[in-house]
């Protein structure tokens, strides 16, 4: 998620933006950019790669002047951090200038026509499309331009806009992104956030998809794209500083659980015809024959990635027809992998810069196998090392223990067997519908399920205190189980282990007594009866099971001391759902042991180390 603000007044415009995208700087980002109206009625642009010291040095001695500005801190999404692709972006002349929080799903469609009216671009992000269509639908009128532009572009976004020929105000708009307006005495402020203007005013607009805020000096109003004016009312920010960066949330963990809603939302974007239910990467460059071709995946990764690599596996294998190996990344390069020219290898990375992800990959390389990138961070390493890259759009994850990069790797990996499935003629048509339409619905379940977390903190405190926690399932729940003690481990220090509930009896069963907390995933039909069984076997020796299961499943409450019910869905979209509870249990548990939730011992956000 990219960073914005705003700024028009009786001050320079010039410090209040960078300190307000100083304000924004734990959203994460890879560049940063300032438009300052300067006294002689021309915009100056400002903009670097790299953190905002690297523009604070740009503009040593040369600040622009100016009592009108906005400025951005861009986490890319299209096109990779550089110069060019930071924002403010203008057209051609200067005339206009846009800056952009979000993805233009239609931006390829617009380029392509703006290019054919000789239009041309000097960067490969979405947002410079915003900047030249303004210029091309400019009728006099700067309101009723954004409006033209607004009609036009699809996707999510939050855009700030100024324009030199009408040039005493900002405008300002919102779909699927947040912006507020802030209030001031003779001056007014835009941000995507409140942390960058919350030491200016602490009266604000939230505004809300659709709207569109014109901000002068001395007045604000809000309209609707018909021109409807909208009343807005003041929201006095109660929040202290530090809990503002959070959202309000106590922990970023808990910050980006909330935000999963939105983050599985946006990686569909561009990928899923809602209309069609249909799922296509358009930035995939494989023919059907190339796909048809490859006759084995190797899935390497670490962590949480490696879970989801292994809920890959079963998509890829039983959806795709694909036969797929899931190697931990430290182990696959030692140990001569049969890697060659007919391979596919995917490697799942949140940050991109995992040191041993980043030598396997280019382990596999060396053995000839192509190579696809699963990665939240636009222009990684790995992304740049790979032939190609299919990003996650999970915006910046801070907290060390990944939480909405999971469910957006695993709904990418899902996404891509259903597209190789197709391709390979093993996906027929009813089957993409069904798993097209339980997609669309994923974001308002995980939406109602963050709603009512009761029970689960429940269960945290009255079992934080445990010293073994086991995780047990059977298929897609067993790899989900993986991630639910991974979770716990990592950030409660409560030594949890996950097994593969037919597994048990083989040995591990002897560690199951009176008291321990047994979780059991009890989601995939075809093994349901199995894992029931399971349940059977280890409530046999006293353990405290706590069952996860579908909303509506009468029969789990007869074998458990506990059921977590998660709304009903199919057996290949459970795992989006499924480990939410175990987010939140290891979460709450962490709480109730007094563990710093955002930061656990030992461990980094990215493994740089071999
Ligand atoms: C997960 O909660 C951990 N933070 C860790 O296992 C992480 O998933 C692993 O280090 C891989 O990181 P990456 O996805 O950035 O490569």
């Amino acid at each position: 998620m990219c960073g914005i603000v705003g700024y028009i007044g009786d001050k320079q415009a010039a410090p209040f933006l960078l300190d307000g995208m100083s304000k924004l700087e734990y959203r994460g980002y890879d560049s940063a950019g300032i438009a300052v109206l300067e006294e002689d009625g021309h915009i100056c642009v400002d903009k670097c790669v790299g953190h905002l010291d690297a523009l604070r040095k740009k503009l040593e001695g040369n600040m622009p002047k100016g009592t009108a500005g906005i400025g951005h801190t861009r986490w890319a999404t299209h096109g990779r951090p550089s110069d060019r692709n930071a924002h403010p972006h203008t057209n051609t002349s200067g005339k206009f200038v846009v800056v952009h929080n979000g993805i233009i799903e239609n931006y390829l469609t617009l380029k392509e026509e703006l290019m054919g009216k000789g239009y041309t671009f000097v960067s490969e992000t979405d947002t410079e499309v915003v900047a030249q269509l303004m210029a091309d639908l400019y009728d006099g009128s700067f309101e009723s331009t954004v409006k033209k532009v607004l009609k036009r572009i699809k996707g999510s976004y939050s855009l700030v806009f100024m324009c030199e020929y009408d040039s005493d105000k900002l405008i300002c708009t919102k779909k699927d992104n947040p912006l507020i307006i802030g209030l001031g005495e003779d001056e007014n402020f835009i941000a995507s956030d409140i942390p960058a203007i919350i030491s200016c005013t602490r009266r604000t607009y939230v505004m809300s998809d659709g709207e569109i805020g014109t901000v002068c000096r001395d007045k604000v109003w809000v309209e609707d794209i018909d021109g409807t004016p909208i009343t807005k009312k003041v929201f006095e920010v109660k929040w202290n500083a530090e809990a503002v960066e959070k959202g309000g949330f106590e922990h970023f963990m808990l910050k980006e659980i909330y935000e999963q809603p939105k983050s599985i939302r946006d990686t569909m974007t561009g990928r899923m015809d809602a209309e069609e239910k249909k799922i296509n990467f358009p930035e995939l460059k494989w023919t059907a024959e190339e796909i048809a071709g490859i006759n084995k995946i190797f899935i390497v990764a670490c962590g949480t990635a490696y879970h989801a690599g292994i809920v890959g596996k079963y998509y890829l294998e039983q959806l795709a027809h694909i036969p797929v190996e899931v190697d931990i990344a430290s182990e696959f390069r030692y140990r001569a992998p049969l890697v060659d020219g007919s391979s596919l290898t995917i490697v799942i990375s949140q940050s991109g810069e995992t040191s041993d992800t980043m030598a396997a990959l280019r382990e596999a390389r060396r053995l000839g196998s192509r190579t696809l990138a699963v990665t939240n961070v636009v222009g990684s390493s790995i992304a740049r090392d790979a032939d190609q890259v299919l990003y996650t759009y999970a915006g910046p994850e801070i907290a060390v223990a990944s939480t909405k990069a999971y469910t957006t790797q695993i709904l990418a990996m899902l996404m891509l067997a259903i597209y190789a499935g197709r391709l390979r003629g093993t996906m027929d048509r009813d089957r993409e519908i069904v798993l097209a339409e339980g997609l669309l619905e994923i974001p308002e379940q995980v939406h109602q399920m963050l709603e009512n977390v009761d029970q689960i903190k429940i269960f945290a405190r009255r079992y934080g205190s445990s010293e073994d926690v086991f995780f047990i399932g059977r298929s897609l729940d067993y790899a989900v189980a993986l991630e639910g003690a991974l979770k716990l481990k990592e950030i409660s220090y409560i030594h949890a282990e996950a097994y593969a509930a037919g597994e048990l009896k083989h040995g591990t069963l002897a560690l199951i007594v009176e008291g321990v907390p047994v979780i059991v995933l009890a989601t995939q039909e075809d093994v349901y009866d199995k894992t029931v069984s399971n349940m059977q076997e280890v409530k046999a020796r006293e353990a405290v099971v706590i069952a996860i299961g579908f909303e509506g499943d009468a029969s789990l409450a007869k074998y458990a001391d506990h059921v977590i019910y998660i709304p009903s869905t199919g057996k290949y979209l459970a795992p989006l759902l499924a480990v939410l509870p175990l987010q939140l249990l290891s979460y709450y548990a962490a709480l109730t042991r007094g563990c710093d939730v955002d930061k656990p011992r030992n461990l980094a956000k990215s493994v740089t180390v071999e």
